[in-house]
């Protein structure tokens, strides 16, 4: 009861989801699938938002990895077999991922046609409380293809990872049918514990951060073929209320799964039931599109199909702006959007343009899939928007999940990475020494280019309130008498938006240059002035937006050598035969 009153007050302060981070920790998984010929792959796809950003990545508590990535530069990064977890027991095989600026990972399983891909949370969005389901495959299964499942399925794996540089104690809970059993272990800094799950949902304590696993290294999915499947389970503190299932392509038929600390009423058009923890619930709705689904307490809901596992955002993570990593071309972005305002969302600079929205039932929401490839920013500037990435194995199944959250709150400008900086001093100096001053301090003479860089930049000289006039970037042409930005040392810009005094004087001969009034009487106003007056400038670092960088292709491999081979061979405890 003590933990259910925690999560519920985590709940009402609202946490930040933002999915790119400095710290992360993984792991890789079994990815059985052996009849595929090739050897399994596990992989990270790093991207770095900044310049002279610096990754290093720590594997056995061995460093196997340091670089340095430009700005939206994006580096592939294959691990050796040996970090697949086939053994029930504790290692130190985590994958741990560190950098100076900020980055977004995402982890790539695959083997043949079995792949799973997820962006990986950052240490600061994950918990220390989860609540693992159990997912009565074989049920879905028998009721799927009328008969029983080839190969026996109950033994779901969950691996949990110590995130943490410091012991990390942990109570496990099955809570069964009529008894609840409980085992503990105690993890090392980054060390990870692997165990066979035995058909009941668990619950998680931890007194540190750790994440998550819940994985099958191969279910049957048709055709006697299987593939593995990974949650990357989110912690209780995220869970919500509100979900739209999404109408992902392909998916024939559709089960959903329902974990809850409580009994709990499930509505939404085609249900309305009471949902406890038991099994799967029947959802063959989507192919009529997409569904929303409002629960009377908190809940995280899993969308289940033969081959996939999904678990659901709430519409309390819903944010403003996400980033997308898509490398085939059956690849798909999932986006949606208030019905009012699905005309204003953007794929990077351009408004996305589409006639295929379709409406959620019995809600303010519309959903479209688009096809996407390459890197891309999805945003919206004026509300909170849900994006998924998909792709798709050969099969048709369709892996993938929630996009990276960039910004949760709208920007009418895009996705904000970095806001503008704004630095003055007490100084008075002419209009070109206030140019070198700003350069010298890596800044430069403040730009106000639109109406609300001017209100940033005024907001900034209201602190100082007074009767000054500040210098700005903007001067005349010795040619042709035209006004321009100084772009720092790079150039200039044409200028659209002014904000000139009234009456300001045109005697070009006598004021080349333009400052800024700090008084909130003038309207911040602007007037031109002899650039060998004397007064403080305003220097400026531009806010930087995600949506203005330019992402790399994914050609850049680097490959961590094998330094040991797997000591089984296989490397996996199970071995399925099929029959043909
Ligand atoms: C599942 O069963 C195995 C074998 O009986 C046991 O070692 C393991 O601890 C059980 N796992 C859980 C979560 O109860
Ligand atoms: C879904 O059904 C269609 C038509 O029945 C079929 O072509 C497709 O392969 C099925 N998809 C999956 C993933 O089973
Ligand atoms: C992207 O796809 C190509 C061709 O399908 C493949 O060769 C390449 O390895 C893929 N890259 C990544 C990073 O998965
Ligand atoms: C739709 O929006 C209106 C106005 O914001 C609100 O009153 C109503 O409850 C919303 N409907 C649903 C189903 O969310
Ligand atoms: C440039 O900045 C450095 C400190 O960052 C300072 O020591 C130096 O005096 C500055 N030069 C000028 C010309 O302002
Ligand atoms: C400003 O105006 C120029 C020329 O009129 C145009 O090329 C440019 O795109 C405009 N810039 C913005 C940010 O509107
Ligand atoms: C992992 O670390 C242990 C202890 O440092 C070492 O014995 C083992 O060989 C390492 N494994 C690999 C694959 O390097």
């Amino acid at each position: 009861m003590l933990f259910h009153l925690l999560f519920m007050s985590l709940v009402s302060q609202g946490l930040s989801v933002e999915s790119y981070g400095k710290d992360f920790i993984t792991a890789f998984p079994e990815n059985i699938a052996n009849y595929h010929p090739q050897e399994s792959s596990n992989t990270l796809q790093i991207t770095a938002f900044y310049g002279d950003t610096t990754v290093s990545i720590t594997v056995n508590r061995t460093n196997v990895y340091n670089e340095k990535l430009q700005s939206g530069q994006t580096k592939v990064v294959h691990f050796p077999k040996y970090v697949e977890q086939y053994q029930f027991t504790r290692s130190f095989y985590s994958v741990r991922i560190n950098s100076n600026k900020l980055i977004v990972v995402l982890w790539i399983s695959q083997r043949g046609d079995s792949v799973q891909s997820y962006f990986v949370q950052p240490v600061k969005n994950l918990g220390k409380l989860y609540s693992i389901p159990f997912i009565n495959y074989n049920q879905m299964l028998a009721s799927l293809y009328n008969r029983a499942a080839l190969i026996a399925l109950d033994n779901w794996r969950c691996i949990i990872i110590n995130a943490g540089n410091i012991m990390n104690a942990i109570s496990i809970q099955t809570v069964s049918m009529n008894a609840q059993q409980a085992f503990n272990f105690t993890l090392s800094p980054y060390e990870l514990y692997q165990f066979q799950t035995n058909g009941s949902e668990i619950k998680v304590y931890s007194s540190n951060t750790v994440a998550v696993l819940l994985t099958h290294p191969c279910v049957e999915t048709s055709s006697c073929v299987c593939n593995m499947v990974t949650n990357h389970v989110l912690p209780e503190n995220l869970w919500g209320q509100t979900f739209v299932v999404p109408s992902v392509k392909n998916l024939n038929s559709t089960w959903l799964k329902v974990t809850s600390t409580t009994n709990l009423m499930l509505r939404g058009q085609n249900i309305k039931i009471l949902a406890s923890n038991s099994g799967l619930i029947s959802f063959p709705y989507l192919e009529s599109g997409p569904q929303l689904i409002t629960a009377s307490n908190y809940v995280s809901i899993r969308l289940i199909s033969p081959g996939l596992i999904l678990e659901l955002m709430p519409e309390s993570m819903f944010a403003a702006c996400y980033l997308l990593q898509m490398n085939s071309t059956a690849a798909e972005a999932l986006i949606i959007a208030e019905t009012a305002s699905r005309g204003d969302v953007y794929v990077d600079a351009g408004l996305l343009s589409s006639t295929d929205w379709k409406t959620v039932a019995n809600s303010n929401y519309s959903s479209v899939s688009v096809s996407l490839r390459g890197t891309h920013i999805i945003w919206h500037p004026a509300s909170r928007i849900g994006v998924y990435m998909f792709e798709r194995m050969e099969s048709g199944i369709p892996y993938g999940g929630p996009a990276v959250i960039l910004n949760e709150d709208p920007d009418r400008d895009g996705c904000m990475a970095d806001p503008a900086l704004y630095k003055t001093t007490t100084d008075v100096m002419t209009w070109p020494e206030s140019h070198d001053y700003c350069l010298n301090a890596t800044l430069q003479l403040s730009i106000a280019s639109s109406a609300r860089a001017q209100r940033e930049m005024t907001s900034f000289l209201l602190k100082d309130g007074g009767p000054r006039y500040f210098w700005i970037g903007l001067r005349r042409s010795l040619l042709t008498l035209q006004w321009y930005w100084k772009n720092g040392n790079d150039g200039e810009y044409s200028v659209n938006y002014t904000k000139w005094a009234d009456g300001h004087r045109e005697t070009p001969w006598k004021s080349l240059c333009a400052s800024v009034s700090q008084d909130a009487n003038k309207d911040f106003s602007w007037k031109s002035v002899p650039c060998c007056s004397k007064m403080r400038p305003v220097c400026y670092k531009k806010a930087l937006y995600f949506s203005d960088l330019t992402f790399d292709s994914l050609d850049n491999h680097f490959y961590i050598v094998n330094q040991k081979v797997c000591p089984l061979y296989p490397c996996n405890l199970f071995l399925f035969e099929f029959n043909d």
